[in-house]
């Protein structure tokens, strides 16, 4: 098999140097690409150029800023069945899962193209006090500058996308480093975007090392720093990260209620789609589940029956459904977990076995619940279920965790959604379908662990510009 290899992105040019960050094809275990590495050197470089870029950046109309972003919903367009190929190969996507993220990056940079020519402000009156009867005002937003941009593996493109969309919206430059793990899907954005007519330096992407990487965090010149990884990562990257605002979305282990009047073939279909899509590699992949204590045995039985017949195995395959975790690594710790949960008297229902990457999904109950299967992001195919009998006690057990991403209900009574709404401490409540609901110009982003901030192409614009006032004094 041929082995591709890809540039890294410095100020806008393909540099070809150093391609020995070698990407595996996660279904297969083989090296199939080979990637341009950056080293300290090309990072403080692209910071300069970023820091250059500035001023150019903020003056480039809106119109040229959406033609960039629509140049790219074009081009993925006509490129999409390679990127697909490519998000199966290094992110070991089933093909339902990677057509489907392709489909979210175009939609979310048709979003951003939408939402650069909507950044404006507001006209103020300045005449509440006799002092300012002579004045009038208007506030507008202008971007903060340079931003220093971090993406996981878990969704090489969208996730990217919901960094690098707003921030050439907004008019900053940028600098990502993408995920060690799954670097092409970023460096194929990059390829888009050096076709574009930017400003020198408005954008780099650079997968690097960690030795490499600690100017990402800790560099002044970077006005924000947008992380989204696991929750260890990010809050001691914010611990580092000085003066700067910072943007975490960081992990979960999302909950589920299913009362006693919902419709169960319903919430059955959603839950497996929720908890094993990506093999549960997703911060809002369903983990836990409290469910009516009246229909507890038959939703339980109809899940059983409906995950035990997911199929696994080749990612191509339009049928398979569960594919490979990240690594093999990552396959052991969670039948790890797993093992753990049923040390304490849980009950394995189905699956739970390791297949090198592939764990097959399980359902588990009789968790305890200060097992990591339940109380930590297990970020692979596992779902804990457990029976409630009143309603308002199984939120609070949703809200007993460290973590805060979205939640989901399946329930028909008006009243229980506004109590859940106020009462559960998420970042968004999702009704009669799962936590892994997401649209892409919805405000998304937890609290607790789960971190700080909210992405969503409009909220991303907001962290990534400032209010700029201007006063007029009028002579006549
Ligand atoms: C995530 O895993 O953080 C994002 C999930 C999504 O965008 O669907």
């Amino acid at each position: 098999m041929s082995i591709s290899t890809y540039p890294f992105y410095l100020a806008n040019r393909a540099v070809h140097a150093n391609t020995d960050l070698a990407v595996e094809d996660k279904h297969t275990g083989q090296t199939a690409y080979r990637v341009a590495r950056a080293g300290a050197a090309e990072v403080e470089q692209a910071i300069a150029a970023a820091v250059d870029a500035r001023q150019a950046m903020a003056e480039l109309p809106s119109h040229r800023r959406r033609d960039v972003l629509q140049h790219c919903v074009d081009r993925f367009q006509e490129r999409r069945d390679e990127l697909i190929e490519v998000l199966i190969v290094e992110g070991g996507k089933v093909i339902t899962d990677a057509t489907g993220e392709v489909g979210r990056l175009i939609e979310t940079f048709q979003i951003a193209a939408e939402e650069a020519t909507r950044i404006g402000g507001e006209v103020l009156p300045m005449d509440i006090t006799p002092r300012a009867e002579r004045f009038w005002g208007m506030w507008k937003r202008v971007p903060i500058g340079p931003v220093s941009l971090i993406t996981p593996f878990n969704f090489p493109y969208n996730l990217v996308a919901h960094k690098v969309a707003p921030a050439i919206a907004a008019g900053c430059p940028f600098v990502l480093k993408p995920a060690s793990k799954t670097p092409v899907g970023a460096l194929l954005i990059g390829e888009i975007l050096a076709e574009c007519d930017l400003p020198e330096g408005a954008f780099s992407i650079l997968p690097a090392d960690r030795e490499a990487s600690a100017a990402f965090t800790e560099d002044e010149r970077f006005k924000l720093l947008s992380f989204t990884g696991s929750d260890e990562v990010g809050w001691a990257l914010k611990a580092r990260a000085g003066k700067k605002p910072v943007v975490m979305e960081l992990g979960g282990n999302a909950a589920c209620l299913v009362d006693a009047d919902a419709d169960i073939d319903h919430a059955v279909d959603r839950l497996t789609f929720g908890a094993f899509y990506q093999s549960g590699q997703s911060c809002i992949s369903v983990q836990r589940v409290q469910v009516h204590e009246s229909i507890y045995d038959t939703l339980r039985d109809k899940l059983i029956e409906k995950v035990g017949g997911l199929k696994k195995g080749d990612p191509r395959d339009s049928d398979t459904f569960i594919g490979p975790l990240i690594s093999e690594g990552d396959a052991e710790r969670v039948v790890d977990w797993i093992a753990e949960a049923v040390d304490k008297g849980a009950r394995c229902l189905v699956g739970g076995k390791r297949e090198g990457r592939i764990v097959t999904p399980a359902i588990l109950e009789n968790v305890d619940r200060d097992c990591r299967v339940y109380d930590n992001e297990v970020f692979g195919p596992v779902l804990v279920i457990e029976p409630f009998s009143d309603f308002d006690q199984a939120l609070e057990i949703i809200n007993d965790s460290r973590y805060g991403l979205q939640a989901g209900l399946f329930l028909r009574d008006i009243d229980k959604m506004h109590r859940a709404w106020n009462r559960l401490d998420v970042g968004g409540v999702v009704i009669n379908d799962v936590p892994a609901f997401r649209v892409d110009h919805m405000p998304y982003g937890g609290v607790k662990d789960s971190g700080l901030g909210r992405e969503g192409i409009r909220f991303a614009v907001e962290d990534m510009t400032e209010i700029r006032m201007l006063a007029v004094r009028n002579m006549r």
